[in-house]
């Protein structure tokens, strides 16, 4: 199994999938891993991991759509069998998920459908919810739409921080995420 992991910011869960495929725990191929900006950390941990990287960085675009035929090209040259939006800050176009429906897996720190949104650690805690967590599914053209593949709870406690909770949520996201994957892989 292919896959081209897309990232926005300082990819801990792609380090974590990077790291579980270099142990031989995750039976797949990072064919390449994609940015829609320079110079994150998510970049420098797949170039020094020696993968495939490649930027489409959103502001050498004219127009979205201009953009959306750029990304759709660049992950579809690696023919992956899935691809993976890890904290990656972009909806995709329809032709994206078009190409590869049913193949465009995405995590998300909140149990969706609760809590969509860029913000979603955040809306949870404003909300004043006492269990939340993360969730890994199928994307679709939505915001944080399509079917659930896999959540897992994490308990809210009462002196928590957006980022204190993020934390303990990214650590169940990255062990949900090697799940999923190997899951995947074992078809
Ligand atoms: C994850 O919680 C992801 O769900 C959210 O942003 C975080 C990405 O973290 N959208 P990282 O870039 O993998 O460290």
């Amino acid at each position: 199994m292919r896959i081209v992991v897309l990232v926005s910011g300082t990819g801990s869960n792609l380090q974590a999938v990077i790291d579980a495929v270099a142990d031989g725990s995750l039976p797949l191929e990072i064919a390449a891993v994609g940015a829609d900006r320079p110079d994150t950390f998510g970049v420098e941990r797949s170039a020094a991991a020696g993968l495939d990287t490649f930027v489409v960085n959103f502001k050498d675009y004219a127009t979205r759509t201009d953009w959306d035929a750029a990304l759709l090209d660049a992950v579809a040259a690696y023919k992956p069998d899935y691809v993976i939006s890890s904290g990656f800050m972009r909806i995709v176009a329809p032709s994206f998920i078009n190409a590869f429906a049913g193949r465009y897996v995405n995590t998300h720190p909140a149990l969706l459908p609760s809590f969509p949104g860029a913000h979603g650690v955040r809306d949870a805690m404003a909300y004043g919810v006492k269990v939340t967590g993360c969730t890994v599914h199928f994307a679709d053209a939505g915001v944080d739409t399509g079917p659930i593949i896999a959540q897992t709870p994490v308990t809210v406690r009462p002196d928590d921080t957006e980022d204190t909770l993020h934390e303990r949520i990214k650590v169940a996201e990255r062990e949900l995420l090697i799940q999923v994957l190997a899951d995947l892989a074992r078809g």
